[in-house]
């Protein structure tokens, strides 16, 4: 009777024990407490020695039936932790898939490129195909050829960077003009984007700036044919029907020569601060073929004429937007930047 009292108080302190259990590792150390080799309920059985042969039959059944029921106590109380281990798991690793995502911004055609893209698509419709050169240039390509011999006054306009003696930073896109001639035959019809360098930096001049050269060169080319070109480009390029004129001037590699204005696009030729009151604004320069580039491009000048043109894409982008100050082309500042 005692005996069978020991077993229930002990039952009953496991029961306690395991409910009381707020970790599954808790739950190991009560089974082998109570369950185990040397658990507290294998030591009940230490006391069967002191009993009689019925009693012991029917203690025997009872450790039994309580070690079940511990078992099951255990395998239950396993169950709801393990469920609550799980509930604390979904709610730890939980996705809030209502939450908007990161947003990521995109990235935008600088104005200078975008500039560049627009003039070439212009001139790609009227048949212009499109040629690079070196911005590390040789004397050769970059004066020499081009009409400016070593002693020639135009070099001193050029603002020349010098990596050598014979080796320049193209102060401008015609070399290109050059380099095409010795690798293609007439007829030409050209253009040449790209960067050019001057040892000059103020509010109109930057020390890298680009500007795009066109060439055309077939038997019977007039200034007509260039007039048309360009006042077609202009057009095309600023959406309007602009009034265009025609300067006489001087380069070396062109002869006649000529500087084109357009009506300013800001006070449609009326005068205005950005025009100086003129009503005009230059956008470039032009002429047809000097002979002696004919000659160092190694072309028949009995037999061909042609054109070329050079104009600043910053210069012509800045009119296009209405941007007032060239160096912010260079400064890389996005607010600036997003305008366009
Ligand atoms: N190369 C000249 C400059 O940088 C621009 C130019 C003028 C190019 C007349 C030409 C041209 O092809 O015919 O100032």
């Amino acid at each position: 009777m005692e005996i069978a009292n020991s077993l229930k108080i002990l039952k009953e302190a496991a029961k306690q024990a395991i409910n009381d259990a707020v970790l599954l590792g808790d739950l190991e150390t009560l089974r082998v407490r109570y369950l185990g080799k040397k658990g507290e309920v294998t030591a009940q059985l230490k006391q069967i020695g002191s009993l009689s042969h019925e009693e012991r039959r029917s203690f025997g059944q009872q450790v039994n039936t309580v070690k079940v029921e511990i078992q099951q106590l255990l395998d239950s109380r396993h169950n709801v932790l393990e469920a609550v281990a799980v509930q604390a798991q979904l709610e730890n690793e939980r996705i809030d898939i209502t939450q908007p995502g990161r947003q990521r911004s995109s990235g935008a055609l600088h104005p200078v490129s975008r500039t560049l893209e627009r003039m070439q698509t212009i001139f790609d419709q009227i048949g212009f195909d499109v040629a690079t050169g070196p911005e590390i240039e040789d004397d050769y390509h970059n004066f020499e050829a081009l009409n400016i011999p070593a002693d020639h006054p135009a070099r001193a306009m050029h603002d020349t960077f010098y990596v050598d003696d014979h080796t320049v930073l193209r102060t401008h896109t015609s070399p290109v003009q050059i380099r095409y001639m010795h690798n293609n035959e007439p007829p030409i019809r050209v253009i040449a984007p790209g960067r050019v360098y001057r040892c000059d930096s103020d509010v109109t001049h930057t020390p890298m700036f680009h500007q795009l050269e066109g060439l055309a060169i077939d038997t019977n080319v007039t200034f007509a044919d260039l007039k048309g070109v360009l006042i077609y480009f202009l057009r095309e390029f600023f959406e309007k029907d602009l009034g265009v004129r025609f300067r006489p001037s001087y380069f070396p590699f062109t002869e006649p020569s000529a500087e084109v204005d357009i009506a300013c696009v800001f006070c449609e030729g009326n005068g205005c601060r950005i025009c100086k009151q003129t009503g005009w604004l230059e956008v470039l320069g032009c002429g047809m073929v000097h002979p002696e580039v004919f000659r160092h491009g190694g072309i028949d000048e009995r037999k061909f004429t042609g054109y070329a043109f050079g104009l600043g894409v910053e210069r012509l982008t800045m009119l296009r937007y209405g941007v007032n100050d060239l160096r912010l082309f260079f400064e890389n500042d996005l607010a600036f930047l997003r305008q366009f």
